[in-house]
């Protein structure tokens, strides 16, 4: 199987966490497009959505799929959402995408997080893929040194094919920081929440998935 249909795999599997009549939370990313496609086949048994990023809201409703501003409603049944790296015990690396904030905050007020992501995501440790830091502007070169504390080795993302900083969906900018092996992601994400200037951090350990659904060869596999 392809990494792709690993992934459509675990979108369709999700799609039994959907709960009828109510408001899901839609993550960002490739496999969150395709749980979007499948969750459009579907799309009369819920109230609507709430997405994770303007590019999550285009193609809802692309689809004719509800989206609702988060201040519109009052719960969340689910939340729905791809992970760059995840463990077994639910702790994720995220932020890939550059939706990390909307994600965090989307996933809080849900009653359950269900990753969704192929098998090559799981990893025994966090920090092989750069952990993205979403900052405001200003305070980017004082995070950096921060960061670059904690042992990590901190860069500014840019724009494709420019060197001006990418910008969020929140006029935010990302810091991706290479090179941290992540022994302790709780420790490690409280101490970067607590960096001023750091709008959010792309480590969900905290608060991580209940539920996860893995691509493999051989099948859907599920952790909780
Ligand atoms: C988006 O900001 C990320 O958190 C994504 O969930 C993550 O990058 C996974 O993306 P893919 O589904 O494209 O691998």
């Amino acid at each position: 199987m392809t990494q792709d249909e690993l992934k459509q795999a675990v979108a369709r599997a999700a799609i039994d966490y959907v709960v009828d009549g109510e408001i899901i939370g839609v993550g960002t990313g490739s496999t969150a497009n395709f749980f979007i496609d499948e969750l459009a086949k579907i799309k009369d048994r819920i109230k609507g959505t709430v997405a994770s990023s303007e590019a999550t809201a285009a193609r809802l409703r692309g689809h004719g799929i509800p989206v609702f501003d988060l201040n519109e409603v009052e719960s969340i049944a689910v939340y729905i959402d791809g992970a760059d790296e995840i463990m077994e015990q639910g702790a994720m690396i995220k932020g890939g995408g550059a939706a990390l904030t909307r994600e965090k905050i989307v996933a809080s007020v849900s009653k359950q997080f269900v990753c969704i992501a192929d098998g090559s995501k799981l990893v025994n440790t966090l920090g092989k893929f750069p952990l993205p830091v979403e900052v405001i502007p200003m305070a980017r070169a004082a995070v950096m040194r921060r960061l670059a504390a904690l042992g990590g080795q901190p860069r500014l993302r840019t724009k494709a094919g420019s060197i001006d900083p990418f910008i969020t969906d929140n006029g935010g900018e990302i810091i991706d920081v290479a090179g941290l092996s992540i022994a302790d992601p709780k420790a490690l994400e409280t101490e970067i929440n607590g960096i001023v200037g750091v709008i959010a951090v792309g480590l969900f350990a905290l608060s991580g998935a209940n539920v996860c659904l893995l691509g493999m060869a051989d099948g859907v596999k599920t952790l909780s």
